[in-house]
């Protein structure tokens, strides 16, 4: 009796074990990885109208990224000041699954950086969340939100070249998500998708130019504007200062060293168990 529940128990944690090193193993690679954030000064109060509309609003957006990559909402209210408008974008190249679990850790990581702030925004390396009770779904904006330029080249004959071929080729690509690739260089574009196709393109020349002038020789740039981003990386990014948003490989492989230090524990404490139960089976005079 003790030892089927025993057995029974053991079944239970090894399957939870598995699941738990499936998913690790199976996420996309490095679209989880949080690229910047941030929050609006105002703060609604726990309980409020707002609070629960906010809620209704994220719900929508979970819910609708497992069948589309872009959407838009308004939570609307009787009172004006309750109104919350929100969107969500996920990566152009995103399966619906992968898109729905990116949006699911942005609203989590949106809910922990601003929590009962009116307004947040998440992007991860696979998606962007944002929301806010002052309208902004449709307007154009090329704020800079966050820029990242990596070390110099130096080097006059390097990958500079094809790095300005792979941005022209962005910029002159079309659509709302653009990729691009020349020798050791690889670049990508994307805007949200509540702009038009001339929104798109004015908002991605400005983020290109700027990437190109203010990232000079650099091995990598990323240039996100509020309503697009252009980015490019070289062969030689290669190991240094900022891995994670370029490294997906060595993030794919520490979540995989990752699971196996969690299977070795558990084969560790599966050890500990098995002893145990052994040793109260057959020692005669086990307490
Ligand atoms: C957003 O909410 C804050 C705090 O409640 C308020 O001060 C502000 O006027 C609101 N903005 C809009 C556009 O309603
Ligand atoms: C917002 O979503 C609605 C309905 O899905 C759509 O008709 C509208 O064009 C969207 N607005 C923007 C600015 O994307």
């Amino acid at each position: 009796m003790a030892r089927s529940a025993l057995v029974h128990y053991l079944f239970t944690f090894l399957l939870s074990l598995s699941f738990i090193s499936n998913s690790y193993a199976s996420s996309p690679t490095g679209t989880a990885t949080f690229l910047f954030g941030g929050c609006t000064q105002q703060r609604f109060a726990p309980g409020s109208a707002y609070e629960s509309n906010l809620d209704s609003l994220l719900t929508s957006l979970l819910n609708s990224a497992t069948y589309s990559s872009y959407n838009n909402f308004t939570v609307e209210s009787s009172s004006p000041q309750d109104v919350i408008y929100g969107l969500y974008q996920c990566r152009g190249d995103l399966s619906m699954p992968d898109c729905a679990t990116c949006v699911a850790r942005a609203v989590t990581r949106a809910g922990e950086l601003c929590s009962k702030t009116c307004g947040g925004a998440v992007q991860l390396e696979g998606c962007y969340v944002k929301y806010d009770n002052d309208s902004f779904l449709g307007v154009e904006d090329k704020t800079v939100v966050m820029k990242k330029c990596g070390p110099s080249d130096g080097d006059e004959a390097g990958p500079m070249g094809q790095r300005d071929a792979v941005l022209a080729n962005l910029a002159s690509e079309g659509g709302l998500y653009r990729v691009g690739g020349s020798g050791e260089v690889q670049g990508s574009a994307q805007c949200i998708g509540d702009l038009s196709a001339g929104e798109c393109q004015d908002c991605l020349s400005e983020a290109i130019g700027r990437l190109k002038s203010e990232c000079g020789m650099a091995v990598y740039g990323d240039m996100f504007l509020a309503k697009c981003y252009a980015r490019y990386s070289t062969g030689r990014a290669g190991q240094h200062v900022y891995p994670q948003p370029h490294e997906g490989k060595s993030t794919d492989e520490g979540s995989k060293t990752f699971a196996i230090i969690v299977g070795l524990l558990a084969g560790v404490a599966l050890l500990i168990i098995f002893v145990a139960f052994i040793r109260k089976v057959f020692e005669p005079n086990g307490k």
